[in-house]
């Protein structure tokens, strides 16, 4: 079994909770800690897109207020082995590219590109503006990844729940979490 790590979940307003729940359950029965913060947004996504409240996702250990600046991911001091925002709006990202920590998700990211811990950041908007690629070149720059949610298609996902679940694996294999379930490529003879 892997040694047990904690990593920090941050739900925001950008539409794409399926991968939400897809990452959770390719983490379902691993060594990981999760603790969740979600934004006021992303629980209004959340109800829309999937007619669910933040508390019934699965694998979550612990909930924490977006506005409660006394939680464990607003200090350095305490140790996180990574951190994803999934999905990640353009105003969460902007917020984070100023160093602007308006809630515990800016705060707990700036933790992360300050303490060098892998930070994941998957940025949901179409198309991009000049202030949402400046914002992006900010955060990569500052050691964060930027892995905006899009989909491959050369494994022929059957259905959304394939298509989704596929890419929240790439998202895992960038925080170094081995997961099974996920097609990849293995070349043009070799079936998936
Ligand atoms: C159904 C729905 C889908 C949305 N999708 C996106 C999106 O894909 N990307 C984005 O940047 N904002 C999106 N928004 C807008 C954000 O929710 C809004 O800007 C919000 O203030 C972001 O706050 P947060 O970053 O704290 O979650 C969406 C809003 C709704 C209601």
């Amino acid at each position: 079994m892997e040694p047990a790590k904690k990593i920090i979940l941050a739900v925001t307003g950008a539409t794409g909770m399926i991968y939400v729940l897809k990452f959770l359950e390719l983490l379902r029965d691993k060594n990981i800690e999760i603790h969740g913060i979600i934004s006021d947004a992303g629980r209004k996504v959340l109800r829309l897109e999937m007619n669910m409240e933040h508390q019934s996702l699965p694998g979550v250990s612990r909930w924490f207020d977006c506005h409660d600046f006394t939680a464990p991911m607003a200090s350095g001091s305490c140790h996180y082995d990574s951190m994803v925002i999934l999905p990640c709006t353009a105003g969460t990202l902007g917020s984070i590219a100023s160093g602007i920590s308006g809630n515990l998700i800016h705060r707990a990211a700036d933790v992360s590109l300050k303490e060098r811990r892998p930070f994941l950041l998957a940025v949901r908007e179409t198309p991009f503006n000049k202030t949402h690629l400046k914002n992006m070149m900010s955060v990569h720059d500052a050691g964060g990844i930027i892995c905006p949610p899009m989909p491959s298609f050369y494994s022929k996902p059957q259905n959304i729940d394939e298509m989704a679940r596929n890419f929240s694996g790439r998202i895992c294999d960038q925080l170094g979490i081995t997961v099974e379930g996920v097609k990849r490529w293995k070349g043009v003879d070799h079936d998936f």
